[in-house]
C-alpha cells in the first residue's frame, strides 16, 4: 500500500512530484497556514507530513497520530515541532539545514545596511513628497565599513554572515557554545561572551536556534550593554528577542535601530507598538525567501519524507536516535 502523505501548504511543484511518484497526498493548497485542528486530523490520517515553521505539531497531533513515521519540516530551524514526543514515539523529524545558509546570510546583511542607513525611512521620505532639497544632514546614518560585528550563534548563517562582513572590513566578534577556531582563524573572528559583545558591537546580529535556553536571551539588560550607536539585527528566531524591552530600547533611543524579520507572534499584528516607530526595519519572515532556494528546500523536505517512509534512513534527521535501532539503506 502506497504511504499517506499530508502537506501542509502549496510548496514547488517539483516537490508535489517527488511525493506524488511514490506516496498518496492530500495537500492544503493554500498560501495561509493550515488551520491547527485541521491539521491534527490530517496527521491523525498520515504516515508522513511536511510541515512548514507555521504550523504548531505539539504532542497531542503527535501521540494522536497511530501510523505517524515521519514529520519533514520545510524549515532549517524546528522549534515548531515537539522534538521530545516525536523520539518517544519513534517519528522522524526532519529539517531542510544548509541549502538556506546563503540566502539568509544575504538578507541579514540587508538589514544591517537598510536599518544603520535608513533605508526605509529615506524611501518613505521620497515617496511621501518630503524631498525638498539635497541637505548635509538628511537622513544619516552609520557606517557598515570598518564597524564591529557581533555575531551571536556562529553556526553555518552566522558563519556566512561573518565571510560577507570580511568584504565590508568589518571586525568580527562572536559568541557561541563551543568556539570556532576554524573561523576564527579564516575570518580572525574573536571569541567573546555575550555581555562583552554587547557592549563593544556596533551591530549585533542574531544567529542562534530558539530553544529554551535562548528564548528571552536579548531583554532589558542585554540591551542596556549596547552602545547608542548599535544596531540590533535578528533572522533566527523571534522568541530569542524580549518585544517589548526592544520597544523601549528604541523608543527612547537607547539603541540606534533594529531589522527584524522574525517575531514572537507571525504574522506580526498591525497593532503591535513596534510599527509605529521609524527606526525599526520589519520583514515579513523572508530569511529564506529567494526562488532558487525555497524550491530547493521543498524539494530536500520531499526527498527526506520520501526517504522515511519507503524504508531509507532520510539524511537531514533532526532526532537519528529514533532510527539507530534500524539500520537500513542510507538515502
Ligand atoms: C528557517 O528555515 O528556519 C528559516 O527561518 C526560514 O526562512
Amino acid at each position: 500500500m502506497r504511504p499517506s502523505v499530508y502537506i501542509s501548504r502549496s510548496i514547488a511543484r517539483e516537490a508535489v512530484g517527488i511525493i506524488a511518484a511514490s506516496c498518496d497526498y492530500r495537500i492544503w493548497n493554500n498560501d495561509q497556514p493550515v488551520p491547527a485542528k485541521i491539521l491534527e486530523e490530517e496527521i491523525k490520517k498520515s504516515d508522513g507530513v511536511l510541515t512548514t515553521l507555521s504550523d504548531q505539531v505539539n504532542v497531542a497531533f503527535i501521540t494522536g497520530a497511530p501510523n505517524l513515521k515521519i514529520i519533514s519540516n520545510m524549515a532549517a530551524g524546528f522549534d515548531n515541532i515537539d522534538i521530545g514526543a516525536a523520539t518517544a514515539k519513534g517519528v522522524m523529524v526532519t529539517n531542510t539545514p544548509g541549502i538556506l545558509t546563503n540566502t539568509t546570510a544575504d538578507l541579514a546583511f540587508a538589514l544591517f545596511l537598510a536599518a544603520s542607513r535608513r533605508l526605509v525611512e529615506a524611501e518613505n521620505f521620497l515617496r511621501s513628497g518630503q524631498w525638498q532639497a539635497w541637505e548635509p544632514l538628511l537622513l544619516t546614518g552609520r557606517d557598515i565599513y570598518g564597524a564591529t560585528l557581533g555575531i551571536i550563534g556562529l553556526g553555518q548563517i552566522g558563519s556566512a554572515v561573518a565571510r560577507r562582513a570580511k568584504g565590508f572590513d568589518m571586525n568580527i566578534i562572536y559568541c557561541n557554545r563551543k568556539r570556532n577556531h576554524q573561523t576564527e582563524a579564516e575570518l580572525g573572528a574573536t571569541y567573546a561572551s555575550l555581555s562583552e559583545l554587547l557592549s563593544t558591537s556596533d551591530i549585533v546580529s542574531i544567529h542562534c536556534p530558539l530553544t529554551a535556553e535562548t528564548r528571552g536571551l536579548i531583554s532589558y539588560g542585554e540591551l542596556a550593554l549596547m552602545k547608542p550607536a548599535a544596531v540590533l539585527v535578528n533572522t533566527a528566531r523571534g522568541g530569542i528577542v524580549d518585544e517589548g524591552a526592544l520597544y523601549e530600547a528604541l523608543l527612547h533611543r537607547r539603541i540606534f535601530a533594529a531589522g527584524l524579520d522574525v517575531f514572537s507572534q507571525e504574522p506580526l499584528p498591525l497593532a503591535h507598538p513596534l510599527l509605529k516607530l521609524p527606526n525599526v526595519v520589519l520583514l515579513p519572515h523572508i530569511g529564506s525567501a529567494s526562488i532558487a532556494t525555497r524550491t530547493k528546500m521543498a524539494i530536500m523536505a520531499a526527498s527526506d519524507l520520501v526517504s522515511g517512509l519507503t524504508g531509507k534512513i532520510p539524511l537531514h534527521l533532526v532526532n537519528p536516535e529514533v532510527v539507530r535501532e534500524y539500520p537500513t539503506e542510507k538515502s
